[in-house]
């Protein structure tokens, strides 16, 4: 079984749900606390092992990768102020170089059509697939539960989360064989049901762990849900191709993509973080007396 190396984070969305802040500028640099969600995505993909990226971008995304660059002028202006901490900081979102390159999306098609643009970069190799607006608090990072998943299975590999029924037609949704509540075995795929057809209530979230095989299905571009090139259509069509299974992760997920979403993404992470944690406790108090 071939080692888990490889990550593709497609952002050449539209991001409409979060106009007019995405008019200009790209979802993915939209901070959570001070971090951009595109460099969540990046840490997270790294502390699973991954050592090569490729984002799949579109216009108006340049500065998702060059996030990911070195900053001369910034840096030694900071060395000069004394601001090491900073300087940490900016060292931790560095890539070495060569291992990012980033692949034009000229139409956003759809989730299918964005990871096809990536074919190259995929080659024969085992891939994950991180969507940044998908941000995960865990004790073990999502990709690393994925990889060792993937490292027990083989196969695709997808985290899946029970939703509440009304909301299937939001998701990929799973038909579930085998289940042992933590690992579930993938019979069928449907993706956003109506929840009266639902086979399931579990959905797939933004983390997969794909073979290349999933490739020369997207290449026919039969268009789905939405009239979009859906990546759950030709995942459906590697079943009993390959193993295929869900994982019920641990952690809490956050659709930042959407504005509740991403509103408590920032009360989470930020009370999570000792320095600012506990003037974020008090203003909270503050709010609920006044709710
Ligand atoms: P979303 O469904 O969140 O779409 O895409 P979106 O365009 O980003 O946002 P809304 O729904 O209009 O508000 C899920 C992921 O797939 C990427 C997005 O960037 C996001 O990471 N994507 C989607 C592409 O890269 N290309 C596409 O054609 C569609």
């Amino acid at each position: 079984m071939k080692k888990l190396r490889k990550a593709v984070l497609p952002v050449a969305g539209l991001g409409t749900r979060f106009l007019p802040a995405t008019k200009a500028a790209a979802k993915e640099m939209l901070p959570v606390v001070d971090k951009p969600l595109i460099q969540y995505a990046i840490e997270e993909a790294r502390a699973a092992g991954i050592e090569q990226f490729c984002m799949i971008t579109g216009r108006g995304k340049v500065a998702l990768v060059e996030h990911f660059d070195v900053a001369y002028e910034l840096e030694a202006t900071l060395r000069q102020r004394g601001k090491e901490r900073e300087l940490a900081m900016l060292r931790e979102a560095q890539l070495p170089p060569g291992s990012i390159v980033a692949v034009r999306q000229q139409e956003p098609l759809g989730l299918g059509h964005a990871i096809w643009c990536a074919r190259a970069f995929v080659g024969e190799d085992p891939f994950a697939i991180l969507l940044p607006d998908d941000l995960i608090l865990s004790e073990t990072p999502c990709t690393l539960q994925l990889a060792r998943a993937y490292e027990q299975t083989g196969g695709n590999v997808v985290a899946v989360v029970d939703v509440p029924r009304e909301q299937t037609n939001r998701y990929g949704i799973l038909k579930v064989g085998h289940d042992d509540g933590k690992l579930v075995e993938v019979v069928g795929l449907v993706e956003k049901p109506r929840p009266e057809e639902a086979p399931s209530t579990l959905s797939i979230i933004g983390r997969y762990v794909l073979m290349p095989e999933v490739i020369p299905h997207l290449a026919r571009m039969e268009r789905g849900a939405g009239n979009e090139v859906q990546l759950t259509d030709a995942m459906a069509k590697m079943i009993g191709q390959v193993p295929f299974h869900g994982l019920r992760y641990e952690g809490r997920r956050f659709d930042c993509g959407d504005k509740i979403g991403f509103l408590e993404a920032q009360i989470a992470f930020a009370l999570r973080r000792p320095d600012i944690a506990p003037a974020v406790r008090q203003f909270l108090a503050n709010y609920q007396e006044s709710a």
